[in-house]
């Protein structure tokens, strides 16, 4: 199976960069890649290249309405976007989106056939506890999702990992995923500080199907070179 690769810019690139960065890259991709770009809001476009998929890293689980800074399934269908991340670590922390809010955007989303990147991971705390405690935990992210949704992506990302520079271990990453696979049938991306250095290896492990970049995506060569590591697999 090609292996997914996504970039998060999170609250990062402007329109204009954007706009060069997707261009530029969207000509080296090959059909057989399967590539997607999750812009900053101001900076999402309309979903129509050649060969990757733009996203959005958030919605209001509305249609259109009175929900001040949101964005509704209105102004995404006239950008033709159907892909969403949902329940991404820093919108659960710092945003404090409850897991019962990921479920109502998610069943909303999933109503709308929207394609649905659901993170899941723990927090540093919980995985000092040991492995037990680290999928009862997962288990809890799962809760009122629909996981038989067959347009569902899982991104395992562990809290720790995220932009420290210390992605999980190999045997932590394997050992994860293969409990989410346990829990759905859904392809798995593992994200937390991969780049272009440890890309090859992570994509080499049985049970990860992509990876979800953040930093390293930032700039659009570290990036493709995250990508042609996927072609090698
Ligand atoms: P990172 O971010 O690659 O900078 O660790 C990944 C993510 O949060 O999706």
């Amino acid at each position: 199976m090609t292996k997914i690769i996504a970039a998060n810019f999170k609250t990062n690139h402007t329109r204009k960069s954007t706009e060069e960065y997707i261009q530029s890259l969207d000509k080296k991709l090959l059909p057989s890649d399967k590539v997607y770009i999750f812009p900053t809001p101001i900076a999402l476009c309309e979903n129509n290249f050649k060969h990757l998929n733009i996203g959005t890293q958030n919605a209001y689980p509305i249609f259109n309405g009175a929900f001040t800074g949101e964005i509704g399934l209105q102004a995404l269908k006239e950008l033709n976007i159907k892909t969403i991340l949902i329940g991404h670590s820093e919108r659960r922390n710092i945003l404090k989106e409850s897991q019962e809010f990921c479920a109502e955007k998610f069943n909303f989303f999933m109503k709308e056939e929207f394609e649905i990147i659901y993170c899941v991971g723990e927090s540093l705390c919980v995985r000092e506890k040991g492995f037990e405690d680290v999928k009862k935990f997962i288990q809890t992210q799962f809760e009122n999702i629909p996981i038989k949704y067959p347009k569902l992506i899982v991104a395992y990302e562990p809290i720790w990992a995220i932009g420290s520079g210390m992605s999980a271990s190999l045997e932590q990453i394997s050992q994860t995923h293969c409990f989410i696979k346990s829990i759905c049938d859904a392809p798995v991306l593992y994200g937390g500080s991969v780049n272009a250095k440890n890309a090859s290896e992570i994509l080499n492990t049985k049970e990860v199907d992509g990876v979800l970049v953040g930093s390293a995506s930032l700039d659009m060569e570290s990036f493709y070179e995250i990508i042609k590591k996927a072609r090698e697999k």
